[in-house]
């Protein structure tokens, strides 16, 4: 190979190779044109060693050129494979990229049941009275739910509430409790006074199920027992409670009525807080009943072994869903049971 041969070469493996990495389209493409174009079997590689061959004055020019060439092609390889790998990083980030423009799934989150609300903020308004939460179990028996009550088993009180008795082997006294003031005698049965207690619950009565009636409803119990507790106290802890849950414009109005384990015994309407006491579709006459109350008879004080000379007490019985349904404007306690989605997710939030 003579020097204008090897000048010819040299020329043309840089437009070729140029040419050739500009293409190269990926890492594995620019290796490749990398080994095609200065590799050992490149025809450059041919021409710089043919230098050895050439005369002095053609060896220094056409190794000026191979030089030339040589690092023309490497500072071409290096920008391409730069150019290349930051088009991969982007490739990249592009196909990890997380689309937060769209809106996400969101898994559905339940809400309290409106009568779990309703029950709450009872409970919160008379803690904050100062009065504890008691407990009682769901199963009674006789004692509990009507004797100690002041209800004998011949007491014409019993057929008021048509009761749900259980079969339990060997015993006849055993039914679900009728109404929460069963937790009175359990609570004074096992502390001594002063008492404040506040006891949410279940009850159950056999009731054909109809737009008012379902044979499981929902109640508050109240009992304070105390020396020198009167109706007057009676009266206005039931008017602060209405105020705080009803609304400060309320007013509370006690009717004359009778429950065997309070005397005097009273029902206690508060005015409609949806008319404000005009009447209206869901009041009718003004008034909305919620509970019953009286102050806690002697008797009942004398089966826990309460000393009725030195204590007195009041007693309340709040129903739940009685609250709730004027309150949210349900007019059928069904409603209240039947654990409908679409009937629950109107409740919203998490109270
Ligand atoms: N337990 C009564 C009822 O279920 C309500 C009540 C409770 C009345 C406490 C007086 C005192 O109707």
């Amino acid at each position: 190979m003579d020097a204008q041969e090897a000048t010819h070469i040299l020329e043309e493996e840089r437009t070729r190779g140029l040419a050739m990495i500009a293409e190269a389209r990926d890492a594995d493409a620019l290796r490749a044109a990398e080994v095609a174009v200065l590799g050992r079997k490149s025809r450059y590689a041919d021409a710089q060693r043919s230098l050895a061959t050439l005369p002095p004055e053609d060896r220094k020019t056409v190794g000026k050129l191979a030089n030339e060439v040589r690092s023309a092609l490497e500072s071409e390889l290096e920008r391409r494979r730069e150019e290349l790998s930051r088009a991969d990083e982007e490739r990249l980030l592009e196909a990890d990229a997380v689309d937060v423009t769209l809106p996400g799934r969101r898994p559905r989150t339940g809400s309290l049941h409106p009568l779990t609300i309703v029950e709450q903020r009872i409970v919160d308004i008379f803690t904050r009275m100062g009065y504890r939460v008691a407990e009682g179990p769901e199963v009674e028996t006789d004692w509990y739910n009507f004797q100690a009550l002041n209800i004998p088993p011949d007491h014409p009180a019993r057929t008021m509430k048509d009761s749900l008795f259980l079969e339990v082997a060997g015993r006849s006294d055993v039914l679900l409790r009728t109404e929460t003031s069963a937790i009175q005698i359990r609570t004074m049965e096992k502390q001594q006074p002063p008492v404040y207690v506040v006891a949410p619950g279940r009850v159950f009565r056999r009731e054909s199920a109809d737009a008012t009636h379902s044979s499981v409803f929902h109640q508050v119990e109240g009992l304070a027992v105390d020396e020198g507790l009167s109706f007057a106290h009676l009266k206005g802890t039931l008017e602060a409670f209405a105020k705080a849950m009803f609304g400060p414009e309320q007013r509370i109005r006690l009717v004359p009525s009778y429950f065997p384990f309070v005397e005097p015994g009273a029902q206690v309407d508060v005015s409609c807080f949806i008319c404000g006491g005009a009447g209206c579709r869901v009041c009718g006459n003004g008034w909305i009943e919620i509970l019953g109350a009286g102050m806690v008879h002697p008797a009942v004080l004398e089966n826990v072994g309460y000393d009725p000379e030195r204590y007195t007490g009041f007693a309340f019985g709040l129903g739940i869903d009685r609250t709730a349904m004027p309150v949210y404007g349900i007019t059928d306690i069904r409603l209240l049971y039947e654990s409908d989605v679409r009937f629950l997710e109107q409740f919203g939030g998490v109270a």
